[in-house]
């Protein structure tokens, strides 16, 4: 679990930490200081999705390749601004034009890895209470993509901050081995063609019998969440706090480039981290304020 110690001044903190910045992800990034992020958490403007109401925004390109290189020129800043043990998670839906899906998150995706960025998992966010859909030439789509990168190859991550209730023993189950193993490591749970294997029972003991749980699993059921303010999808609180306890030491500071109405930072702010907030619309940027600060906004204009 890597960690590496970077100090900076009381200057640098107030000018960076716990405030939103307007503007261009990409011209504001440029400013920052190398190193100064442990983790980045964001859900960037999809690709033709909605309207921010900014010259600056992303994601209004004509196609998808112009869209994958202004993600691309942002990350690339970004790879600097993050520690080396830093890390990435990236929250991305897919586009159908004419019926076609267009597979952005994947093209996205591979162009940060082109760029360095190094991919650890394909996690899936299932949403329960996704929208119904009247298509009928397809399944409905209740998922999206959460990618998650590493900046170096030793990085920071937490694997028991976010292990899940095992499902096949519990402490008390009387299937033959299980009580035996809970908590315990070594010998195998089975004999047979399987005994003495020991990458298999490290695999097991983990899935049924460790103490804290079985290991986080790709697939994450997490309902949509609503924030009357916001005229655009907020993700859930419950999703960028397991990004946040898996990747962002406590005290550590998470960055959210597109930062809307600022659930990064009140995620941050709920678990004793620092956050910096960066969004091109100056009304997201106070309504994310105001909702930090647990206000009402006096005017918004969208
Ligand atoms: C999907 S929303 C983010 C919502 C956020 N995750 C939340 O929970 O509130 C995308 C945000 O990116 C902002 N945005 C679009 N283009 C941008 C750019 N070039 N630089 C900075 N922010 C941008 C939009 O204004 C919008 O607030």
């Amino acid at each position: 679990m890597a960690t590496d110690e970077n100090q900076f001044d009381d200057q640098t903190q107030q000018r960076w930490l716990n405030h939103f910045h307007c503007g261009d992800a990409v011209e504001v990034a440029k400013t920052m200081p190398t190193g100064l992020v442990d983790t980045v958490v964001t859900s960037p403007p999809y690709f033709q999705q909605r309207d921010y109401n900014s010259d600056l925004q992303i994601g209004r390109e004509s196609t998808v390749a112009e869209y994958v290189d202004r993600m691309t020129q942002l990350f690339v800043e970004l790879k600097r601004v993050v520690k080396p043990c830093g890390s990435l998670w990236m929250v991305i839906g897919d586009k159908y034009l004419k019926g076609e899906l267009q597979g952005v998150p994947w093209r996205v995706c591979l162009a940060l890895k082109d760029v360095g960025w190094i991919l650890r998992s394909d996690c899936i966010w299932h949403k329960p209470n996704a929208m119904p859909s009247a298509v009928k030439t397809r399944p409905t789509t209740d998922h999206e993509y959460i990618f998650f990168f590493s900046n170096s190859k030793d990085y920071f991550y937490d694997a028991d901050a976010v292990r899940e209730p095992h499902i096949t023993f519990s402490k008390d189950s009387k299937m033959k081995g299980g009580r035996g193993h809970f908590g315990k490591r070594g010998g195998t749970p089975e004999a047979g063609k399987n005994s003495g294997d020991n990458n298999l029972h490290d695999g097991r003991w983990d899935q049924a019998f460790h103490p804290k749980g079985r290991n986080k699993r790709t697939v994450w059921s997490i309902s949509l969440s609503k924030f009357r303010e916001a005229h655009f999808a907020v993700f859930p609180e419950q999703l960028v706090r397991t990004c946040l306890d898996a990747s962002c030491p406590p005290g550590g500071v998470v960055l959210d480039p597109f930062s809307g109405a600022g659930t990064t930072a009140l995620t941050a702010r709920a678990s004793n981290r620092s956050f910096i907030g960066i969004d091109c619309n100056a009304d997201f940027c106070a309504m994310a304020k105001c909702r930090l600060e647990g206000s009402k906004p006096e005017a918004l204009l969208f």
